[in-house]
């Protein structure tokens, strides 16, 4: 088998100066918040394919059995040659894609883009021993600010799944909407999974499991903190939090402090204090309308030309083009 290309395209020293910045900013913070990205170390990426096969998280199914339908329409619309995914994690449900381009003869490039390595490279591998003969190019990057692409063949077809989008803020969201269509040429294409409003106890039910894998997954960035800017957090002083925010209409992961207490954060000469029964937010995930995932490409430059849902309505997929 060919050796995987790895591109790095964060500059040197990027992510520990960025999760410093993200540490401090959102310790000091009034309420206290961290962005979501820092839960994805190795075990996070684990913990979330785990969440992928919980019975009460209906995402990763929702999409999947709308890809099994649509995806031969997506390659025969698109004929991409360079199939790139943006936050790819495992790319399980990229197969279905990957096969139809494929059968529809014009696949010849993969570019997985993900800032967690280990996910990345995993995968890439993976895929590399299931497609023989497909070009793999992992991106080792940050798609909200060092969106790097290789110089790759068009046309290419960029798929943004799982809705990950919702777990940036309305403006991060604008802005990488945005930062994308620049990058994009006339002919490539967007592929966007994202997550629709429904009954609120099926999506408190989606982030809050009986297992609680979830939980073990929104505790997983205080390992990241302890980890790597050796805190000293104690998982065990937080329960997981899952809130539906009615008026953003998006649901927030929080942890919230059992007790009074003070943790030392010495990487970034800090000294936190939670009060008990303090919350930190550690995630959104905004659940979408039509319309407003139609007004919000639109106004990001790009075109919807088509429109899914699975049988049940409970998540869209759309196909565009930059504008
Ligand atoms: N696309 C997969 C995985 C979703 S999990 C699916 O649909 O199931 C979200 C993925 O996005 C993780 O692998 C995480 O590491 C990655 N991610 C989160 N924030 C990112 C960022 N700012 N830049 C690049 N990747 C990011
Ligand atoms: C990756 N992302 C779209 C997931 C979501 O549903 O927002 C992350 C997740 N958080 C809790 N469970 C899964």
């Amino acid at each position: 088998m060919a050796a995987l290309r790895v591109e790095r395209c964060l500059p040197e020293g990027f992510l520990g100066a960025s999760l410093r910045a993200d540490a401090l900013a959102g310790l000091s913070a009034s309420p206290k918040s961290l962005p979501p990205k820092w839960l994805y170390d190795e075990r996070g990426s684990e913990l979330f394919e785990k969440i992928t096969r919980l019975e009460e998280y209906y995402p990763t199914r929702a999409e999947r059995s709308i890809l099994q339908v649509v995806a031969g329409e997506v390659a025969a619309a698109t004929r991409a040659v360079t199939l790139v995914e943006l936050g790819a994690g495992a790319a399980d449900k990229t197969r279905l894609l990957l096969d139809a381009l494929r059968a529809a003869g014009t696949l010849a490039e993969f570019v997985p883009v993900d800032v967690s390595e280990s996910a990345l490279t995993d995968a890439a591998r993976r895929l590399m021993g299931e497609y023989p003969g497909l070009a793999v190019t992992a991106v080792v990057s940050d798609f909200e600010e060092h969106l790097g692409l290789p110089e790759s063949a068009g046309p290419r077809l960029v798929a943004f799944l799982g809705s990950t989008i919702g777990n940036l803020l309305p403006d991060q969201r604008a802005n990488f909407l945005a930062g994308l269509r620049q990058r994009l040429r006339r002919g490539d294409w967007l592929l966007l999974g994202t997550d629709l409003v429904k009954e609120v106890p099926v999506l408190l039910a989606a982030y809050d499991d009986a297992a609680g894998v979830t939980a073990e997954f929104n505790k997983n960035v205080l390992a990241v903190l302890n980890n790597e800017l050796g805190a000293t957090f104690d998982p065990d002083d937080f329960d997981h939090v899952a809130w539906w925010n009615p008026e953003a209409e998006w649901i927030e992961m929080r942890l919230r402090s059992r007790l009074d207490q003070t943790v030392a954060v010495p990487r970034i000469g800090l000294s936190v204090s939670f009060a008990a029964a303090e919350e930190m937010r550690t995630e959104v995930s905004a659940k979408f309308r039509e319309d407003r995932v139609r007004a919000e490409l639109a106004a990001a430059g790009f075109a919807m030309r088509s429109w899914w849902t699975d049988q049940a309505g409970q998540f869209g997929l759309s196909l565009s083009v930059p504008d």
